[in-house]
């Protein structure tokens, strides 16, 4: 394999302003000065393995324009193969970020370039499909971009998935989920059930739908790995949140690549708390995430 880890996703411009709370509707609120960042759900996991020391390749889309150039600056600062990132037809993918003082954040996407990766492009790529370890995606790229990602996987190359935006998902996605990777709110609108079940039952109404292992991300709570056999917690490590904004696209990536290196499940997963950790003492998604060495000293 010339990759540990493919990504298959989205690439945005976060324009993130900082609030002490968010505005009612109809109301306005002052913030603090505007900061871009590189984001977008794909472009944060290919920039967190990498980071890692993942041999990483991204596909994505992003527009002509000065906000695509600057995804692209930061895949390629981190070392991130950027031949899958094909550029024009809309513009470049938009996040409208507001961060509160809990490092609590809400998002808005506009989609731009990213809805224009399509099915077509995935076949096109077939090279860097056929030449990586694992692939991951997302949702903020059209969902049958994704299913066409799935038909093209080599036999022997593990997908993972983070049904984020969360939606329905069709049973042949599902299917290749090894594992899917949900936080709680994900968890119940992909599975349903009630507001105030318990993770583990969460869990099981989604190993039911199909996936071959299923990650519920419980935040500061680490995670639950399950799979047909075993259900098993993962303890995260306590720090304090500056912003939270792309802690759990590195923590996706995280536990990807070290699936592909050859961890269990469990072991993957608690190496990827600690990297979703690391991740939200600083601010900003991208430029957030820690190498190896910082993981390590955690
Ligand atoms: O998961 C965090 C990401 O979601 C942000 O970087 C933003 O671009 C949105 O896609
Ligand atoms: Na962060």
């Amino acid at each position: 394999y010339d990759y540990d880890l493919l990504v298959v996703g989205s690439a945005n411009a976060d324009l993130v302003v900082r609030v002490e709370r968010r505005p009612a509707a109809g109301e306005t609120v002052l913030g603090s000065d505007l900061v871009v960042h590189p984001g977008g759900k794909g472009a944060n996991q290919a920039v967190a393995a990498a980071r890692l020391g993942a041999r990483t390749a991204l596909l994505a889309r992003v527009g002509d324009d000065g906000h695509g150039e600057l995804l692209l600056r930061s895949q390629r600062a981190a070392g991130v193969d950027t031949t899958g990132v094909l550029a024009g037809g809309a513009p470049t993918g938009v996040a409208l970020i507001t961060v509160d003082p809990s490092g609590d954040n809400s998002i808005v996407v506009s989609p731009g370039a990213n809805a224009r990766l399509t099915p077509e492009d995935v076949r096109a790529a077939s090279g860097l499909l056929g030449s990586s370890r694992v692939v991951s995606a997302q949702l903020e790229i059209p969902l049958e971009t994704v299913v066409e990602v799935v038909r093209n996987l080599p036999s022997g190359t593990r997908f993972v998935l983070n049904p984020s935006p969360p939606r329905p998902l069709p049973a042949e996605l599902l299917a290749a989920c090894d594992p899917l990777i949900v936080n709680e709110h994900e968890a119940r609108v992909i599975a349903g059930g009630k507001p105030d079940g318990s993770p583990e039952d969460r869990a099981a109404a989604l190993l039911a739908l199909g996936p071959r292992s299923v990650v519920v991300t419980l935040g500061a709570e680490g995670a639950l790995v399950a799979t047909g056999e075993t259900m098993t917690r993962v303890p995260s490590v306590k720090v304090d949140a500056v912003d939270t904004t792309g802690a759990g696209d590195a923590f996706t990536a995280a536990l990807a690549w070290r699936l592909g290196t050859g961890s269990s499940l469990p072991e993957a997963a608690a190496f990827a708390a600690r990297v979703g950790a690391a991740a939200v003492t600083r601010p900003g998604a991208q430029e957030s995430y820690p190498t190896a060495e910082e993981v390590g000293a955690l």
